[in-house]
């Protein structure tokens, strides 16, 4: 007789084993993704598995109860103390009998995918440079003396095939008392990344861990820190918060805050300082909120911009601010956290640093490159990530380019004269009526529009405030549909426009979008000089768009992907009206919402993503917008709303 046929899904792996073989052990026969820290002792629960029974033409088997053994003592007492979900059985203590379909949950899997938050982003699939096992040490011998590491260095090469694993001085700090205490038995954290050969123990502990283990994927904004709290075993984000970056007091935007550098000796160290010390309070701020220890995180990856880069790094950002603008390194940084500052973390944690595309353009947009993957891309593809500056990526499986461009900070509702940051009481969307000249608007906080019965009882407590960067885009959209606006970006009067909203400025008109007076409140007008800001932004933007389709040689896109918090809430045929973006197919402009942050935690949760993108930014192309002299062209005929000479055929449709 044939010994028993083991079919797991959904891998579809399948192999004849002896019976009375784990079910672990033929899954790692046959290389199927089974998970377990406790390497088999029945205490991790990491290998749950379900089996089925009954009949599967499709597999040609019929499973007959007792195609399983039977519970052993291990498995009732983990049922007992823990409880075993109804079906499940622990991989490393079930052993086949019989013939038998076993399916591999997802939680049971190491390289399980983490879904994703946009549609276009790439899903993670989880090999976290950082994980957890247990081995079982041999004791001291008088008769046979060697040291404790030794020995566990051992264990782990014999029970993991884990080979030539290191340990810092504060590990072995801890080594002996760990063992002892765990009789033996100990867990490990342990720090591998793709292509190095030497694991470093991050850290141990007596017994399994239970605790988990916990990585940051930090987006190192120049106005903001955003950070995301994820649990290395299954991808889960705990916890996200951010808060001001404090070298704002240094200047506003980073060639100010370069400039700061170049004119006050220790600028750069104390702007260095401010950003540790903040992330360093985000860090503990964020592990309290995820509810877990900050000293069980123990990797950290950062994306920025190349300025923000350099000065977390304490590099001086001087060569940032004048050409030939030379980064430091382009490379990405690998480093103990420790160097960084993030002391309320695991001591040994260790950060990674994306690769810098450019000296203007960097690793926050190689992370936007990782999460939408435009050299994967069948369609050509436009990706923006809108801030106060540019980055804009276009390409396609044939390459790759990238430029950054100086949009300035008016999109985020700076510059503007009503304009707010993106809270409660902003005005958020805005349409006007095309015969009345009407408008009606929505803000942040409230479902209603302000035309609906309500709104105003619905807004009280926050009132209308002014308006954030979607708004004011949606704002001059608007008005240049509803006739208030010519093409070149003039508002009319009220005699031309037929509106008495339209009201005189000195010279020119402001159109009344919101009068609060009467509450207290402001009266919102957007004017003449808030057209231009945004005139001034999108042209830059578009430019900068533009000029990598040259390079191309292409003059259009087939896809354009919005990126970046406030990309999220760009309405993509407002961004077209204005001429934000070239001509493409509204239902191909979609939003990749924080794409730097999500190509920040696919290389924190997958160590082989850090090695793609390694080499994926070496391919790209970066076109240096300063010296390009088709840039100032482009930028003067993109001032016209939506364009002097481009066509915008998707508008008419
Ligand atoms: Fe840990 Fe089975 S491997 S319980």
């Amino acid at each position: 007789t044939q010994d028993p046929l083991v079919i797991f899904t959904p891998s579809g792996k399948r192999g004849r084993f002896p019976a009375g073989t784990p079910v672990l052990t033929a899954a790692r026969q046959l290389g199927v993704d089974l998970d377990s820290v406790c390497g088999g002792r029945g205490i991790c629960s990491k290998c749950q598995v379900a089996p089925s029974y009954g009949d599967f033409p499709k597999h040609g088997v019929t499973v007959r109860e007792g195609a399983l053994s039977d519970w052993n003592a291990v498995e009732e007492r983990y049922d007992r103390v823990r409880g075993l979900t109804s079906g499940r059985r622990l991989g490393c203590q079930a052993t086949v009998q019989g013939d038998i379909v076993i399916d591999v949950p997802p939680e049971s899997q190491v390289h399980r995918q983490v879904v994703r938050k946009a549609a276009s982003n790439r899903p993670i699939t989880m090999d976290p440079a950082t994980r957890l096992v247990m081995v079982e040490v041999q004791a001291p011998d008088m008769h046979d003396p060697s040291g404790d590491f030794e020995r566990l260095a051992q264990a782990l090469k014999d029970q993991w095939q884990i080979e030539g694993v290191t340990a810092p001085l504060s590990i072995l700090q801890k080594l002996q008392p760990a063992l002892r205490k765990g009789n033996w038995q100990v867990s490990v954290a342990l720090h591998q990344a793709a292509g190095q050969d030497k694991p470093v123990i991050l850290d141990i502990w007596p017994g399994l861990h239970e605790g988990g283990l916990y990585g940051l994927a930090i987006d190192l904004g120049s106005t903001t820190i955003a950070a995301h709290l994820c649990d290395l075993g299954d991808g889960r984000v705990l916890a996200s918060s951010g808060l001001m970056n404090p070298q704002i007091r240094f200047g506003e935007d980073l060639m100010s805050r370069v400039s700061y550098a170049m004119m006050n000796p220790g600028g750069d160290a104390e702007m260095t300082h401010a950003v540790r010390e903040a992330m360093a309070t985000l860090a503990g701020e964020i592990a309290a909120e995820g509810g877990i220890d900050p000293a069980l995180i123990f990797e950290v990856v950062v994306v920025c911009n190349p300025v923000m880069h350099h000065l977390l790094l304490g590099i001086d950002p001087v060569e940032l601010g004048q050409a030939p603008f030379a980064l430091a390194t382009a490379g990405s940084v690998t480093l103990s956290a420790a160097e960084l500052g993030l002391t309320p973390i695991a001591p040994a944690a260790q950060a990674y640093l994306l690769p810098c595309i450019a000296g203007h353009v960097g690793a926050d947009a190689a992370a936007v490159a990782l999460a939408e993957a435009p050299n994967r891309a069948e369609e050509l593809t436009l990706i923006v990530d809108v801030g106060t500056n540019a980055e804009i990526l276009l390409g396609d499986r044939e390459g790759v380019l990238a430029c950054s461009s100086p949009t300035g900070p008016a999109f985020e509702g700076a510059q503007i004269s009503a304009g707010q940051r993106a809270a409660p009481g902003a005005i958020e969307r805005v349409e006007i009526d095309h015969d009345t000249k009407e408008p009606r608007f929505k803000v942040i906080g409230c479902d209603l529009w302000s035309t609906d019965p309500g709104f105003a009882a619905a807004t009280m407590d926050t009132g209308v405030t002014g308006i954030c960067g979607s708004g004011i885009i949606e704002a001059v959209a608007e008005m240049r549909m509803a006739g208030l606006l010519d093409p070149s970006g003039l508002i009319g009067g009220p005699e031309a426009t037929g509106s008495a909203r339209c009201e005189a400025q000195g010279r020119t008109y402001a159109y009344l979008l919101h009068d609060a007076t009467a509450e207290g409140g402001p009266r919102i007008l957007v004017t003449q000089g808030d057209i231009r800001a945004i005139q001034l932004a999108k042209s830059a933007l578009y430019a900068g768009a533009r000029l990598l389709m040259d390079q191309r040689g292409v003059d259009k896109v087939e896809r354009i992907v919005l990126a970046g918090a406030f990309g999220a809430h760009i309405s993509p045929k407002h961004a077209m009206v204005l001429g934000m973006i070239p001509d493409a197919a509204l239902d191909k402009v979609t939003s990749a919402g924080n794409a730097a942050g999500h190509g920040a935690r696919i290389a924190l949760c997958n160590r082989a993503a850090r090695s793609q993108i390694e080499q994926t930014v070496r391919k790209i192309h970066k076109v240096e917008t300063a010296v390009e002299p088709r840039f100032q062209e482009h930028f003067v005929n993109a001032n016209a709303i939506p364009h002097a000479t481009d066509p915008f055929p998707a508008l008419a449709r």
